[in-house]
């Protein structure tokens, strides 16, 4: 599995869809690690390629007005074919593009990052940052078709960003299997993935959003860590030292895992295991009653509360969630305290 049947899948839809242009979105990292991945592809289409500066901070609607401009001086018309191969940024920018040019062309993640590949890549989240807000602005647009993932393309990622996709493999497994946890949790080496590994999050991920494709119920569950993790993780960044995503991830599942167990939801033996697994491998900042006061404001601004009440999706065991628990902010404080003095 990887590169020829990625390529062998995109020709053969090319062929039977009757696409002839296809622009390539990627960035700079990925283009000097990968930048002839797809020169198979020319001999069957145009291939025209577009690189983007690394990182967040080019998530903006003006690189998305850029693309649209560069699009229209083209003169590429609906049949153009987006085929957006790098990680998060560029697969959440990309589909943006995609379900806004023209009002709606094809396109294609090809995910290049752990994180890309068992998350952002699938589920037809799209979106921009906003000055004031991650993800302020998007859409959910599905790609065409899904490709295969290729693991040998993270042997040039950096060793922080494959954390950062391992802090979501473990959500995975925190909320659909225990198996994996403790699969992970023996591992003599450790970071070790396996394809099987990766496949399980793919294939829980496409199944929760078939059954709940725009994000109303039960694809709650996929925001377990993700209240205190947005929360670390804009905290952080405001404060001029950006962590990566799945790292705040991980660090919100250590604190939304110990909520459950202080809510009577988590048996506490369970617990244990959880709090001397993630602290081995992710740095977990101890949240003083002050930090908190500093994170709270952050967890309240977030887009899943209602009513003024925070949103969590808990556990019950190690491998099964509940989605959209209201929670008082009034209550964390206390809740919170508490572990920090244990
Ligand atoms: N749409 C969704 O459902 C969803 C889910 C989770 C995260 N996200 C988004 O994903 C983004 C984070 O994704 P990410 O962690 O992949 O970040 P990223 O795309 O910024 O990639 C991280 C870094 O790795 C580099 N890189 C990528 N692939 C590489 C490779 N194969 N070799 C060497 N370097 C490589 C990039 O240039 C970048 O510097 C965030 O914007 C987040 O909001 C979206
Ligand atoms: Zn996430």
């Amino acid at each position: 599995m990887g590169k020829s049947e990625t390529i062998e899948r995109l020709i053969g839809h090319f062929h039977r869809e009757n696409i002839r242009n296809v622009v390539i979105l990627t960035d700079k990292n990925v283009d000097r690690c990968h930048g002839n991945y797809f020169d198979a592809l020319s001999e069957h289409v145009e291939v025209d390629k577009l690189v983007l500066r690394p990182g967040e901070k080019s998530k903006t609607i003006q690189t998305v007005a850029q693309i649209w401009d560069y699009f229209a001086d083209k003169q590429y018309d609906k049949d153009v074919f987006l085929l957006n191969f790098g990680g998060g940024m560029v697969c959440d920018l990309g589909g943006f593009v995609a379900s806004t040019y023209k009002r709606g062309i094809r396109f294609a993640n090809c995910p290049t990052t752990l994180l890309a590949m068992i998350d952002a890549a699938i589920g037809g989240k799209t979106g921009v940052n906003l000055p004031s807000m991650k993800n302020g602005a998007g859409t959910i647009y599905f790609p065409d078709i899904q490709l295969p993932v290729d693991l040998s393309l993270l042997d040039t990622l950096h060793i922080n960003d494959f954390f950062s996709g391992l802090g979501e493999l473990m959500k995975y497994a925190l909320i659909a299997s225990a198996d994996l946890f403790h699969s992970l949790r023996k591992r003599k080496k450790f970071p070790s993935l396996t394809m099987e590994d990766v496949n399980f999050c793919i294939d829980f991920k496409t199944k929760i959003v078939q059954e709940d494709p725009y994000d109303k119920g039960i694809r709650h569950i996929l925001n377990f860590g993700h209240t205190f993790g947005h929360a670390l993780e804009s905290y952080a960044a405001k404060n001029g030292k950006p962590i990566a995503h799945g790292i705040a991830v991980a660090q919100g599942l250590y604190y939304e895992s110990l909520l459950s167990m202080q809510f009577g939801l988590l048996p506490q033996e369970e617990w244990q295991l959880i709090a001397d697994f993630l602290p081995k491998y992710f740095p977990i900042p101890e949240i003083t009653p002050e930090f908190l006061e500093n994170l709270l404001p952050y967890m309240q601004n977030d887009k899943k509360n209602h009513d003024g009440k925070l949103n969590f999706t808990l556990i019950d065991h190690i491998g099964h969630a509940t989605p959209d628990h209201s929670v008082s902010a009034t209550i964390i404080p206390r809740a919170t305290l508490r572990s920090t003095m244990d």
